[in-house]
């Protein structure tokens, strides 16, 4: 378990406005990121336990479940885990309301884990740290966690605005070497790693997998 971190409520979906506003994102961006997903998620048996954290709006825990796979997700927003329980309809699906730093499922819970669109908002290298500490130790086969490349011609614009003086961007840049370094420490390397589209969009999202399984 992480050392204990203070979550940043600014960004926490605990109102139902920010839920739908994220609902409500520009649909060929929504359908790109979906698309990097897909193609970045391995192939699991049916049944296998995933996790999706945070959950938001549930759009990945909701693509989980239509693969066959048992679905666990989590957020700090009251209304997120709303949503996303009312989308799963909740049978099956356990949503919970909690911490990504102190995650509440035991070591090695899931053959796969997801965070997805979270550790670029963190300035802090020991939170991102933290971040990909506690995912990895819930995951005992892929872990897949996204972050916003240094080398992409989006990312190199935003650089060069806040050198000029310029709005500075207030999403965080990661090379891919920190995260490599970070989630080597917790026995895993490297699998994949997929962007929108290589060298323009800075989104990217790195596939993680255990050595010792
Ligand atoms: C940009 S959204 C991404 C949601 C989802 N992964 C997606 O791509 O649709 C970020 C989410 O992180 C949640 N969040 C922020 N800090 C958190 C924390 N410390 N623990 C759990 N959830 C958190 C917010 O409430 C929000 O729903």
């Amino acid at each position: 378990m992480s050392e204990h971190i203070l979550p940043d409520r600014r960004r926490v979906k605990a109102e139902p406005d920010a839920v739908q506003h994220y609902t409500q994102r520009k649909p060929a961006k929504h359908r790109a990121e979906m698309a990097l997903v897909a193609r970045a998620f391995p192939a699991l048996p049916p049944g296998s336990r995933a996790l999706d954290a945070p959950c938001g709006a549930g759009r990945l825990s909701q693509w989980l479940a239509t693969r066959g796979l048992r679905v666990s997700a989590l957020d700090l927003g009251v209304a997120a885990v709303a949503h996303t329980r009312a989308l799963l309809g909740a049978d099956d699906a356990e949503v919970l309301e909690g911490d990504v730093f102190h995650l509440p499922w035991e070591d090695r819970a899931f053959q796969a884990v997801v965070c997805f669109r979270l550790l670029h908002h963190f300035e802090d290298r020991a939170r991102r740290r933290a971040l990909v500490r506690e995912m990895a130790r819930v995951c005992d086969g892929y872990l897949l966690v996204s972050y916003l490349s240094p080398w992409s011609f989006t990312g190199l614009k935003r650089r060069l605005r806040a050198a000029l003086g310029g709005r500075r961007h207030r999403q965080n840049h990661t090379p891919l070497s920190e995260l490599v370094a970070d989630l080597k420490a917790e026995g895993f390397q490297l699998d994949r790693d997929l962007a929108q589209r290589r060298f323009f969009h800075s989104l990217h999202l790195a596939r993680f997998v255990r050595k010792s399984r």
